[in-house]
Parts: C-alpha cells; structure tokens; sequence
C-alpha cells in the first residue's frame, strides 16, 4: 500500500457503501440493509446484500464480498490504486502526488495509456470497413452471415492492405514510439522502421469484461497463414485470463454459458440470440478462465468443435472447470465442425436442441473412450469396460455411481449387475469402497464436517461480535482469539478484539482494509455476514449464544489436548475442560 492507513480509512469512510453501489445495481431497503441482483453472477432473485451499518457487501449466492474498495476494485476492474483513487476523486479528497510511488504511478499510466491507444486502434479499424478500402473485407463479413447490426456489436474492423496507416493515426495523436511499440500494434526494425502489426486482415477486438479493448486478433481474408493473429500480452492483456465477449455474455442473465473456441463461433452464436456464449481463443482453458467463468455461472456448456482436437480441448477442460464446482456439459455438434457452421446450416432451433440434447461431461469422457474401442472385439470392449469402472468408481456418491452404471449399462449393452461388480472390485483395489476403507472415508468426512460446523459457529459468533458490545464484555472472558483456529478467522478475530478494546466498537469495513488480496476480502464479508435468525426472543438468542461458545471453546480444547506436551499444559486444559462443563453466558439480566 502506496498511501497512509489513515488517509484510506478517510477514503473509506467518505465514500458511504451504499451510495456508491447503488448506480450500478438497483438497491431496495429491506430492513437495515439493502438488497439487489448480484452483479458479479448471474440471478433472478436478489442474494447481493449491503449493509450501511457495516459498510460492507456480500452476496449469498457466489460469495463475493468487501467493503467499498473491494467493490470498485471488482467491478470496474481496478487495481487497490486506482479504486482508491476514483473513490478520493468522488469525495474530493485530494491525494498528495508524491505518496504513490513512482513506480506504481509510472504502471498507472502506462495502463491508462495503451487503453487509449487500443481505444483508438479499435475506432480506426471500426471506420477503415466501412471506407471504401473496406469494401473486400466488408464482403467477407457479408460472405459470412454477418449483419451490420453484428458487426457494430463487436465493433469488427478491417486493417488496410498498406501498412502503416494506424502508425500514422496513432502518431498524430501525439503518442511517442516508445509507448506505441509497448502497445504491440506497432512493430519496428532497423531496415523497414514503423509498421502495423496487422494489415490486410478483419479485426476483432477483444474487450474485457467492462467492455474496454484490450487486444485483437486479426483474420486474413482468405486462406492465408497464419488464419488468426493476435496481438501480443501486455499489461493490458493476459490471454489466460480473459474471455472472448464475457463482457455481453456475463449480463446475459441466463443459468448457463455457452464456452467455444473461437471468435467467429462466439459472433455467429451472438447473433443467432445465444447472447451467453464466450469464446477461450484457441488456447488452452486455463484454471483463471475457469474462476473467472465461476463469478458468473456455475453451469458451463462445452461447445468446443467436433474434430480430434477440439475433444481432446474439452478433455483438457473438463477437470479444469470441475475443480472450481462449475458443472458441464458437451455439446454434440457433429456432423458439423464448429458452432459457426452448425447455425448456419441448421439454425438457432437446431442448435438449442442440441443444448437440450447435451451429454454429461462423465457421459462424454465415457464417449470418448468407447470411440477408441472396437465394441465387437471382446478383448477390445472388455478393456473398454474396465476404464469404464475406473471412471465410474472414483464418483464420490453411491448414487452418482448408480446413475451411471445404470446409463453405461443400457447404451452398451452391459448386464448392469456384472458392470457394478466391475465397479466395486475396481473400488475396492483403489480403496475407496471396500468395508474397511469405507469407515475411514466417513471418519474423515465426519472429520471434515466437525471442522465446517465449528467455522460456522466462529463465523456466527463473529456476526453477532461486532453488533453487540455487551456481549463482547462477556464472550472475551472465555473465547480469545487463539480459540478460533482457522488463520484468517483467527486474524479477523484479534482485529475485532482490538477494535473493541482501542475504539469501542467494530468497523468491519476497516478490518477488511487490512487484508490486500480481494479473495481475503470476500472471506472476511462472508464472515461478518453469517446468516443468523432475526426476531428471535432474548432467552432464544441467550441459549443461542451458550451452544455456540460452548461449540467453538470445546473444539479449541480439542485441538489443545492434541498437541499437549508440557505438564503444566495438561494442567491448564483440565481445568479449562471444567470450566467449559459449567458455563453460563447470562445475557438477560445485564
Ligand atoms: P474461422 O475459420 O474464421 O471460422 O475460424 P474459427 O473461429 O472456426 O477458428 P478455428 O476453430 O480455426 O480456431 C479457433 C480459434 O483459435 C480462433 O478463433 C483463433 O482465436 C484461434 N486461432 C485459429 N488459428 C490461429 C492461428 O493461426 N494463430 C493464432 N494465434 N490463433 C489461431
Ligand atoms: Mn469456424
């Protein structure tokens, strides 16, 4: 942090959450705090709550979270400097000019110039189609199916058979070389000096998700080599984390997202009123997109082109997408190659039941495997089969794993029962359903499930800490700090415990303050956000209150006589572990 903890607390406490959310998200009053549709995921009724007491957001239906920083940071895509910065200008709090190092302000700038520039490129491009040295690249779009309606949409453009002319543009407008050649549209070389990367190719840009430009790819109009070029990483741009039209997609309001390969798909699915479709450019999915995706959805359409590399993409992405809880699942678009001709041929009707008619992603990897077997040789299909119950073990649910081999079983003509033997002899090699290991599995689960109930009930007591300063007078002489044992939880609760003791109360706003990764920041408004009863009777919250200090004190003594190795230790649980027998928190009588 480049500016004193002083003049962004100031910052903060200026800029009153609920004023500066509400022009982007409608707010209603709904006691004492307001409630919205979600902006960072897609919903139809409101979980996105924020509270003026606390100064603090957090949505129950994809977890994010903050104070008003982490608000602006989020959504416009800021960095912690220029949040702060927009958020001084707002309340007119002037920010001394040596206080950001120069080095940041130097990033800043660089940043804030190359979108300029690509701004710039992006209008340049856009009017060069529509001249009349456009007009072969305008038929090629036409050639296409795309309406200018489309075009205007994604803001196509057309790079001039002679190179030069965005250098020229770009010149004029009084940008240096060094700035232009960081931007990578301008290349440069001893012999031939300044030229446009791209010439004679249709433009796409590339928007973030705040619908700035940030990139291109360019396609020649033919069948020239190479089909597709990009415009290099820069600080604007890391192809890993971005994707094609999630801009338009994300507002699309729908429970699902169509993911393909490449621009054109994206455009032609746009247009057929697929507005949900986003494109991850012919690179690999990487785990970022799949986080990124996660904010917005928790379904995800694989629609990836039918030949061998497209199923080995899907292959790839799969786990990727699994392992942030997206569920998925694969479009069949054969005999087509990719969603573009698909539409084109069949249209949007077609194509929305192909939507309908998609496979599991577990279906589909088991498609896959059968593609690669010969199903009238037995030794063929046999090991066919034993990949089969591999995939089919390692499901976590005894449903799940019924499910599927009832279905393996009735498309391929297996006795379901020899199939669920395969199954369980396959479980039970890898350990994961034999008797014995079936008990330890639900230990650890059990284990896990202990943990969960305990974090809610620290997250619950935090909730009702910072409202409730008598309580805080009782709870401190039984819980401190080091009883919550989770790191973030127990960092939280040594500020709470700290706001008390130096100003009286709790500012979870400022407590967020102190945590710089925006993930930390959503946990810590998670956690001042736990869901507890409303209305409840003052001997309800009493016994409440009781069950879960008792539940958070017991488990701390727990971890305690784990890790006992001194005497005196084991003397100080003892009489710890009889204090918790007789506890009492009293909260009706004063
Ligand atoms: P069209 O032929 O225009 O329909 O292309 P497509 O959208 O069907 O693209 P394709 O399936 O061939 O490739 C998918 C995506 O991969 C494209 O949208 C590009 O983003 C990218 N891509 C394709 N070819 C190239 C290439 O030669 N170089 C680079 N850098 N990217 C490419
Ligand atoms: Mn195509």
């Amino acid at each position: 942090m480049f500016y004193s903890d002083d003049l962004i607390e100031e910052i903060r406490t200026q800029n009153d959450v609920v004023d500066v959310i509400s022009p982007y998200v409608t707010l209603k009053k709904r006691s004492n705090s307001y409630v919205g549709l979600c902006p960072f995921h897609s919903e139809k009724s409101p979980s996105f709550v924020v509270s003026k007491d606390k100064q603090m957001y957090h949505c129950f239906g994809c977890g994010a979270g903050g104070n008003v920083i982490t608000f602006i940071m989020e959504y416009e895509n800021f960095s912690f400097v220029e949040a702060i910065k927009m958020l001084a200008a707002r309340v007119n709090i002037e920010l001394p000019e040596g206080e950001a190092s120069k080095e940041t302000k130097m990033q800043n700038d660089l940043k804030h110039n190359l979108l300029e520039i690509y701004k710039q490129a992006a209008k340049f491009y856009y009017y060069n189609l529509t001249s009349t040295q456009g007009e072969a690249a305008l038929r090629y779009f036409d050639n296409r199916g795309i309406t200018e309606e489309t075009r205007k949409k994604f803001g196509l453009g057309y790079a001039n058979v002679y190179s030069g002319g965005l250098y020229a543009y770009l010149k004029k407008q009084g940008y240096q070389d060094t700035i232009l050649k960081e931007s990578g549209l301008i290349a440069f070389d001893e012999k031939n000096g300044a030229y446009d990367k791209f010439w004679s190719r249709a433009m796409f840009p590339i928007f973030d998700v705040h619908g700035r430009v940030i990139a291109f790819g360019g396609r020649v109009l033919g069948d020239g080599m190479p089909k597709y070029l990009n415009s290099p990483e820069t600080k604007l741009f890391d192809k890993s984390r971005n994707l094609y039209a999630l801009n338009i997609a994300r507002t699309s309001r729908k429970p699902y997202l169509l993911v393909c390969e490449g621009y054109m798909d994206v455009i032609a699915l746009h247009q057929a009123g697929f507005n949900n479709a986003v494109a991850s450019l012919g690179t690999a999915f990487t785990p970022q997109q799949a986080s990124l995706l996660k904010r917005y959805t928790d379904l995800v359409y694989l629609t990836y082109d039918s030949d061998e590399a497209g199923r080995k993409a899907t292959l790839r992405a799969i786990p990727i997408l699994k392992e942030v809880d997206i569920a998925v699942k694969v479009l069949n678009l054969k005999p087509y190659k990719d969603p573009d001709d698909f539409i084109k041929a069949e249209g949007a009707d077609a194509f929305e039941q192909r939507i309908n008619e998609a496979t599991t992603s577990i279906m589909f990897e088991i498609e896959v495997m059968e593609s690669n077997t010969n199903m009238k040789d037995p030794e063929s299909k046999t090991n066919f089969l034993n990949k089969v119950g591999e995939r089919i073990s390692i499901l976590t649910t005894g449903i799940e794993r019924d499910n599927y081999i009832e279905a393996v079983a009735a498309k391929y003509n297996v006795n379901k029962q020899n199939l669920l033997d395969l199954v369980n002899k396959i479980g039970a090699r890898q350990g994961l359903v034999s008797e014995k290991h079936t008990q330890t599995s639900t230990e650890r689960i059990n284990k896990k499930d202990r943990e969960d109930v305990v974090l809610r009930a620290q997250k619950i007591l935090l909730t009702w800490l910072i409202d409730d300063i008598n309580l805080f007078n009782k709870v401190k002489q039984i819980i401190q700090p080091q009883d919550f044992k989770d790191e973030l939880y127990n960092k939280v609760a040594k500020m709470v415990y700290e706001q008390y003791e130096l100003d009286g109360k709790v500012q979870p706003a400022k407590i967020i303050n102190q945590f710089e990764e925006v993930e930390d920041q959503r946990k810590i408004a998670g956690i001042f956000s736990a869901e507890v009863k409303e209305n409840i009777t003052p001997s309800e919250y009493e016994k409440a209150v009781n069950e879960t200090v008792k539940r958070i004190k017991k488990y701390s003594l727990d971890v305690m006589s784990r890790n006992i190795q001194e005497l005196d230790e084991l003397q100080i649980l003892i009489k710890e572990q009889a204090k918790l027998q007789k506890l009492h928190i009293s909260l009706i009588d004063g």
